[in-house]
């Protein structure tokens, strides 16, 4: 049993033009995944796919005008989407916790980092502040901050890029949370940091028997420190698997464009595949597959309602002309 499971989530930014017509952007379209413990679920895709805004639509956290319309987000047993603020508020930062981009502007520039983590704890729990404080110094010590003791006095402005992110991860770790969600966690990161950072986080995951989720525009990424991904284009999962299982039998034409065009494929020898343009206007989609303006198999049989079908053990893809796809992809 997945510990989380979203399912057909949708979520829209409505706004008002000047003529004062409603307008509504579909950013989210039935987006369908799940993530278990001891798991790093890889969500991938181009900027503006809707990957920060399934991470924030999951944890109750949009402002207007982006709402979430349909959909259920079932975590541990429970509908999210049914709870009342003040209980998604206290179940955010203990049983999910979030790692963002830019750790350093995560950190309050005027509080010493062992206070910050102190406080992350005492904020969600009776603890007292001594215990608390010795949690903060084995979570420093958890994510390899060394002289995790004397870090605590530490000003943000100190920290390095790394270890500002190791600050964060250990914030994160500090009400031993259920589920890690972390948005581009390495993004501006330089490559060493990046693969300590990630080895870190896929190690946590086994330590302290978590579940992640790890939104990338990288499938460097992916591939090396998830076990499974979801691919997700236009405000839908278009392909969804083990890694090694998407990597080795790629189905949707979207997927086979990014693996075709990462280096180690390029390196093979293999051809550049060209998939670039323009994202679909999320004010004016098609009616069926949201690829259809990129894809060089599209047909009419692609402006029907799509869903994400079986295609092998656990792996999942939106495309009704699979076949054609098969035959038709330059080996
Ligand atoms: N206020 C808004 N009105 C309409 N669309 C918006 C608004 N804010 C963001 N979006 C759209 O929401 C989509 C999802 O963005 P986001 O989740 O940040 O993408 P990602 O994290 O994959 O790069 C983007 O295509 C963006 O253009
Ligand atoms: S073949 Fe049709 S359904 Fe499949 S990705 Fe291309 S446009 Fe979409
Ligand atoms: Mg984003």
């Amino acid at each position: 049993m997945s510990l989380l499971q979203v399912r057909d989530l949708h979520t829209h930014f409505i706004s008002r033009n000047l003529d004062n017509e409603i307008r509504v952007a579909k950013a989210l379209n039935g987006v369908s995944f799940e993530v278990s413990r001891g798991e790093v679920l890889g969500l991938v895709g181009e900027t503006g796919a809707g990957k920060s805004l399934t991470a924030y639509s999951v944890m109750d956290l949009l402002k207007p005008p982006a709402k979430v319309v349909g959909g259920t987000v079932e975590f541990d047993g429970r509908n999210l989407r049914d709870l009342e603020a003040e209980d998604m508020n206290k179940l955010r930062g203990s049983e999910i916790a979030m790692v963002v981009q830019n750790p350093r502007s995560s950190l309050d520039p005027l509080t010493r980092v062992g206070e910050q983590l102190i406080r992350v704890h005492t904020a969600h729990t009776d603890t007292s502040e001594s215990a608390a404080r010795a949690r903060a110094i084995e979570k420093l010590g958890a994510v390899g901050i060394p002289a995790p003791e004397q870090r605590m006095r530490a000003w943000p402005h100190e920290l390095s890029g790394g270890m500002a992110q190791r600050v964060l991860i250990a914030m994160a770790l500090m009400n031993e949370p259920k589920l890690i969600i972390a948005d581009e966690p390495t993004t501006g990161l330089d490559v060493t940091v990046q693969a300590q950072i990630l080895d870190l986080l896929r190690e946590l995951v086994v330590t302290h028997n978590v579940a992640a989720m790890v939104i990338t525009h990288d499938l460097g990424i992916v591939a090396h420190y998830c076990n499974r991904m979801a691919v997700m284009f236009a405000g839908r999962i278009v392909e969804t698997g083990d890694v090694e299982t998407v990597f080795d039998n790629p189905s949707h034409p979207y997927t086979r464009t990014l693996i075709a065009s990462t280096p180690e494929r390029l390196k093979e020898g293999k051809q550049k595949v060209l998939g670039g343009g323009a994202p679909p206007n999320l004010y004016n989609l098609p009616p069926g597959c949201h690829y259809v303006e990129r894809c060089r198999f599209a047909d009419e049989s692609c402006n029907k309602p799509l869903s994400l079908d079986q295609v092998g053990d656990g792996h999942f893809a939106m495309c009704t002309r699979l076949d054609a796809v098969r035959e038709g992809w330059p080996s």
